[in-house]
C-alpha cells in the first residue's frame, strides 16, 4: 500500500489526519479554503510541500463546488480577485515555509493572465486554477523522486568510505510522503539508497516537542521496511560520538533556504548540523526549488513561527489505563503548571555547516568562495 497524505480527485480533496497518526488513519474531507486553513494550522497536515499543495487544492475543490452550484462570481476579473484573496488568506496560515506563498504567486499569475485574456469568462479563469494546482501535485512528485535520486548518488559518490559500502544516515522530522505530494525529500533520499540497496540503516529523531519523527517519520519507515531506529534529539551527539555507529551523513528537509543558503527547518536542526561538523560527519539539506526562495537574502530574514505553548507543556499518545489495560489516543501534561514556554518550530542553520543541498537539479555544493549559488538552479 503507497502512504498518501493528499488524496484528490475531481475537485475532491481530502488529507490524512497527522495528528492522528500512528494511531488512527484518518481521512478528513478539505471542500473549501477555510477548512484548508484550518488544517493547516492545526497541523492535521504539516510539511512545507504538503502544506502548498492542500492550500491550493482546497481552493482548487471550493471552486469545483462552486462551479458545481453555478455559484462561481460573474466575471474574469471577480474570479481572479476571489482566487487572490483566499490565496493571501491560506498564506496567513504558517509563515515560515515559503512553498506555499512560492505556489500562491505562481498561480496568481495564472489566474491574472487567464483573466486578462480577451473575453476570458469566470469558468476559465476557475478551469486555469485548478488545471495549474493539479498539476503542482503531480509536479512534486516527480520531483521528488529525482531528489531521491541525486541524494543517493551524492551521498554514495562523497559521504561512504569506500565505493561499496552502504551508508548510514541520520534524518529529522517528518520529510517523506506524509509531508509532500509523496515519496519525500530527505525521506525520499533515504527512501532512493535503500531501493538501489545502497542503504545500512537509518536513524530518526523523535523530534519534540511535536514528536514528527517518532510519530511520522518511525511510521513511514517502518511501513517501507527501512532499516531504522528511533533515538530521542538529546541522543545524536552521543550516536554521532559512539564508535561503531559510523553515521556518514545528516539529511534533513527545508521549510525556505535563503537565497545564500541559509536553511530555516524544524527546530533542532541547527544542533544536528553543529554536531556533524564537529564530528567531520556530511549535513545535507534535501528540497525541491520551490523551498529555495532567492528574495530571501540570509537566515536573518527568515520569519520563525512561535507555536502554543501546549506542544511542550503536553504531549499525545496512547495511554493505557492503569486499571482496566484499556488503550485510548488522549493528551497529557507533562510539565509543571506555570512555567514559561518558549516554542519556535523552526531554527536557521547557516549555510556554512551545510555540505550540499539535493534538488531536482542537482545538488548544489558551496563553491570555492565558501559560498552556495543557487540561482544557477533556475536557469
Ligand atoms: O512544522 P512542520 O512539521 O510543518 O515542519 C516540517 C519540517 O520542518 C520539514 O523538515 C520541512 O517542512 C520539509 S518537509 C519535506
Amino acid at each position: 500500500m503507497v502512504l498518501e497524505a493528499i488524496r484528490y480527485k475531481d475537485g475532491n480533496l481530502s488529507i490524512i489526519d497527522q495528528l492522528q497518526l500512528p494511531f488512527v488513519e484518518r481521512y478528513i474531507e478539505v471542500g473549501t479554503s477555510e477548512e484548508g486553513w484550518r488544517t493547516i494550522k492545526k497541523m492535521q497536515v504539516r510539511g512545507a510541500p504538503a502544506i502548498a499543495i492542500v492550500a491550493v487544492l482546497s481552493i482548487a475543490s471550493e471552486l469545483q463546488g462552486l462551479v458545481t452550484q453555478n455559484k462561481l462570481p460573474s466575471s474574469a476579473e471577480e474570479a481572479e480577485a476571489f482566487i487572490i484573496e483566499r490565496l493571501n488568506y491560506l498564506v496567513s496560515s504558517r509563515p515560515t515555509a515559503v512553498n506555499l506563498s512560492d505556489a500562491a504567486r505562481k498561480l496568481e499569475t495564472i489566474v491574472s493572465t487567464e483573466s486578462q485574456s480577451p473575453e476570458s469568462t469566470a469558468q476559465e479563469v476557475a478551469a486555469a486554477f485548478i488545471r495549474a494546482a493539479e498539476a503542482m501535485l503531480v509536479k512534486d512528485l516527480e520531483d521528488n523522486k529525482k531528489i531521491g535520486e541525486n541524494g543517493a548518488r551524492w551521498i554514495s559518490a562523497n559521504a561512504l568510505p569506500t565505493q561499496n559500502s552502504k551508508a548510514t544516515v541520520l534524518t529529522h522530522c517528518n520529510t517523506g510522503s506524509l509531508a509532500t505530494s509523496g515519496y519525500g525529500t530527505a525521506l525520499g533520499v533515504i527512501r532512493s539508497l535503500m531501493s538501489s540497496d545502497a542503504l545500512q540503516h537509518a536513524y530518526c529523531t523523535e523530534t519534540r516537542p511535536y514528536n514528527q519523527g517518532s510519530r511520522l517519520t518511525a511510521f513511514e519507515l517502518i511501513h517501507d521496511n527501512i532499516p531504522a531506529t528511533l533515538i530521542t534529539d538529546s541522543m545524536a551527539a552521543a550516536l554521532l560520538s559512539r564508535p561503531g555507529s559510523h553515521v556518514n551523513a545528516i539529511i534533513v528537509g527545508a521549510d525556505r533556504v535563503a537565497a545564500n543558503g541559509d536553511t530555516a527547518n524544524k527546530i533542532g536542526t541547527y544542533g544536528l548540523a553543529v554536531l556533524a561538523r564537529y564530528h567531520g560527519v556530511k549535513f545535507l539539506v534535501a528540497a525541491p526549488l520551490t523551498t529555495i526562495d532567492l528574495a530571501t537574502l540570509s537566515g536573518d530574514d527568515i520569519v520563525i513561527e512561535e507555536r502554543p505553548s501546549s506542544e511542550v507543556t503536553n504531549i499525545k499518545g496512547l495511554q493505557e489505563d492503569d486499571v482496566t489495560g484499556d488503550v485510548r489516543l488522549g493528551i497529557v501534561r507533562i510539565a509543571a503548571n506555570g512555567i514559561n514556554v518558549w516554542n519556535p518550530a523552526f531554527d536557521v542553520t547557516p549555510s556554512t555547516l551545510i555540505d550540499g543541498i539535493i534538488t531536482e537539479k542537482g545538488v548544489a555544493e558551496r563553491g570555492a568562495d565558501g559560498r552556495f549559488h543557487l540561482e544557477g538552479l533556475f536557469e
